[in-house]
């Protein structure tokens, strides 16, 4: 795949499958910028993104903030000209049975991995349809055809939902998290579709990241031989999401758009 002269903004961009897809865009030619909240991880990812190209920045913000989202998207653009692709990966896990869930908790699930998207959705949205809303009026006035859609650059957006979106135990604000990114996935693509901006998302599986903390080594391996044994190809690694995430941002995937992409290593259904 092919991705020389893309811009692509991943956010969450510092660890785990963000990083790991900023590296494989940076590979495959694209210029790139990461968002991330952690200082010293974004400086690391950024270091290690350098040796690949030039063409790269790390942003430090919070996904929950409306002005760090936009300031963002502004740097980007400026720095680069546009934005081309846009991969929402930040996200966190608090996870508590349904009584010893608190009400902060479930508030920074969802404003982090549910708000935070849809953040990042609309900024870029507003200046991805500025020039198409502008050619559609100069035509209507015209009383021209409206372009299609195909006329238009053609944008992507990745969201990184979870298998926890069909539901998991101990994992309320979670899930509800996640399926709410499948929702705003769907309307996206149908409602941005106009301006040719397609948007998927995709659901992983348990991926070998920082975000599952000590859980494949505590208890002596117990979650780790649970996991195995759910998962037909095992427990997955980073670069399989980034790989599915880039094909859905790819010409090769031009006449796609509304994916809800299972990385599920060969498990169908519920974790
Ligand atoms: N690892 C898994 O098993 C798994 C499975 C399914 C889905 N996911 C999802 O994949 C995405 C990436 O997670 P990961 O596994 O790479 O974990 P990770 O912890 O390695 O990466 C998440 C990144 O998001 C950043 N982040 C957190 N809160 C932020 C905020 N408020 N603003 C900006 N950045 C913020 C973190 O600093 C971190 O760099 C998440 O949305 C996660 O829910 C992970």
């Amino acid at each position: 795949m092919n991705f020389k002269g893309k811009i692509a903004l991943i956010t969450g961009g510092a660890s785990g499958i963000g990083k790991e897809t900023a590296i494989q865009f940076a590979k495959n030619g694209a210029m790139v910028a990461i968002f991330d909240i952690n200082q010293k991880t974004l400086e690391a990812t950024h270091a290690a993104l350098k040796q690949i190209t030039e063409d790269c920045i790390g942003v430090l913000g919070d996904v929950r903030q409306r002005e760090n989202v936009e300031a963002c998207v502004d740097q980007v653009v400026k720095r680069f000209g546009g934005v081309d692709i846009l991969v929402n990966s930040a996200g966190i896990l608090k996870d508590a049975l349904i009584p010893k869930m608190t009400d902060a908790d479930f508030d920074d699930v969802i404003a982090t991995n549910l708000k935070g998207v849809f953040l990042f959705m609309q900024a870029c949205t507003k200046v991805w349809t500025k020039a198409p809303l502008e050619k559609i009026k100069a035509a209507k006035s015209a009383g021209k055809p409206v372009p299609s859609p195909a006329e238009f650059p053609d944008k992507r957006i990745v969201n990184i939902s979870s298998m926890a979106a069909e539901g998991n135990k101990g994992q309320i604000a979670y899930s509800a998290s996640k399926a709410g990114v499948l929702g705003l996935t769907k309307t996206s693509a149908k409602e941005l579709i106009e301006f040719n901006i397609k948007t998927h998302a995709v659901m992983p599986t348990l991926i070998d990241t920082p975000i599952i903390g000590d859980l494949l080594t505590k208890e002596n391996g117990k979650w780790k031989s649970y996991y195995e044994g759910r998962i037909p190809l095992g427990i997955g690694k980073p670069k399989y999401v980034a790989d599915a995430i880039l094909w859905l941002c790819s010409d090769e995937s031009y006449f796609v758009n509304g994916t809800v992409l299972q990385v599920n290593g060969g498990k169908v259904g519920e974790l």
